[in-house]
């Protein structure tokens, strides 16, 4: 039922655009897994999931579903059921009607329609709304609703295209675990979009980071947070993000404004025209009596702890600083502290592709 599906070098070049919306992918989504794909808007994230449904052309590479080449395989043939950003229900047919819609087309015997539109609003907890119009749902249950056209349709594999964009904060979060939940119920392979981070870190089995059409890092939610490949996944994974600081090598060390941070060797022999940027999330970063010069310029306490913001004179200008501290270390605004790194990450300047 449920396949693996894999990118083999997948580009896509839009008619007339001279950059790839999507840039030599090479991915594998295991059989049965829950992938999410993350990266700022315009990164190629649709792309992807259009090029694997069949509704884009790609320009090189081939895709697989199971054993299959899909690749010139036609949308409709491809056993695939897409969750769109903007699922339009359709609002003169009852929640059943909308649900049995696409096997009504497919000409599936009735009672097999029934069925499968009976089990999956079990799952979704739509059972008592099967009769009701759209408009007497609520933006949660609607949301269920579309999941629900696509679950009928015992598919290999799911796409979401950023299907909880719709909902408010505290919706999105419930049915976010509703999805994952169902997901790993269903075991179908599934490919889920979204540009929030928090909902990638808690929703995926493994996650993707895609930049400007190219793929960063592909890894588990831990790895990432842990281990970061470049600069731009280390500022994108974590709330608040990671402080990147850029600063001089000088001999084995990094130099920020006359601290020295001992540096891995590979990296004072890899470092790019004598610069590296030194990565310390947050909760790496402790006030100290002496260490990198700080000026506090906000502190937002959150309850159990609190976020220093300050700014430190790098060699690339002043960077804001942020530091988790005991709600009790309260630095007053404008004060000169300092911060000095538990633990640090080193990236290179050179830019964010990974290394290779
Ligand atoms: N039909 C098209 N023709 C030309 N360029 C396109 C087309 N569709 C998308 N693009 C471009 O391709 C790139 C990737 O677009 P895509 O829709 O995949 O981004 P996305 O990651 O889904 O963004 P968002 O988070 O805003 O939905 C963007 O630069 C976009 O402008
Ligand atoms: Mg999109």
């Amino acid at each position: 039922m449920s396949e693996r599906v894999a990118f083999e070098d997948v580009s896509v070049i839009y008619p007339g655009m001279a950059e790839a919306a999507l840039s030599h992918v090479n991915l594998e989504v295991e059989e049965g897994e829950f992938l999410v794909l993350v990266g700022p808007s315009g990164c190629g994230k649709s792309t992807f999931l259009r090029a694997l449904a069949g509704l884009e052309a790609v320009s090189t590479g081939r895709i697989m579903i199971g054993d299959r080449d899909v690749t010139r395989v036609p949308a409709k043939d491809r056993d695939i059921a897409m969750v769109f950003q903007n699922y339009a229900l359709y609002p003169h047919m009852t929640v059943a009607q909308n649900m049995g819609f696409a096997l009504n087309i497919a000409k599936i015997p009735r009672a097999e329609i029934a069925r499968r539109v009976r089990e999956a609003a079990e799952l979704l907890d739509l059972t008592n709304y099967l009769d009701r119009k759209p408009k007497a749902l609520s933006g949660g249950q609607r949301q269920r609703v579309a999941m629900g056209r696509a679950i009928v349709r015992e598919p290999q594999v799911f796409l979401m295209d950023e299907p909880l964009s719709n909902l408010d904060a505290q919706l999105r979060v419930q049915t976010r675990t509703q999805i994952a939940t169902l997901q790993r119920r269903l075991g179908t392979t599934t490919v889920y979009v979204t540009h929030d981070q928090v909902e990638a870190m808690t929703m995926g089995d493994r996650v993707v980071i895609l930049k400007d059409g190219v793929v960063q890092q592909v890894d588990t939610p831990d790895n990432l947070y842990r281990h970061p490949v470049n600069a731009f996944v280390a500022g994108f994974i974590g709330s608040p993000s990671m402080n990147l600081i850029e600063a001089r090598v000088t001999g084995n060390t990094a130099d920020i404004q006359g601290f020295a941070l001992p540096l891995p060797r590979e990296v004072v022999d890899t470092a790019h025209a004598g610069r590296v940027i030194v990565g310390c999330r947050p909760e790496e970063l402790q006030l100290t009596d002496t260490g990198i010069p700080m000026t506090v310029q906000l502190v937002e306490s959150l309850g159990a702890d609190s976020f220093v913001y300050g700014v430190v004179d790098t060699i690339a200008g002043p960077t804001t600083v942020i530091t988790r501290t005991h709600p009790a270390d309260k630095p007053a605004l404008g004060s000169s502290v300092h911060v000095t790194p538990r633990q640090a990450h080193f990236f290179s300047c050179e830019g964010d592709r990974p290394r290779l």
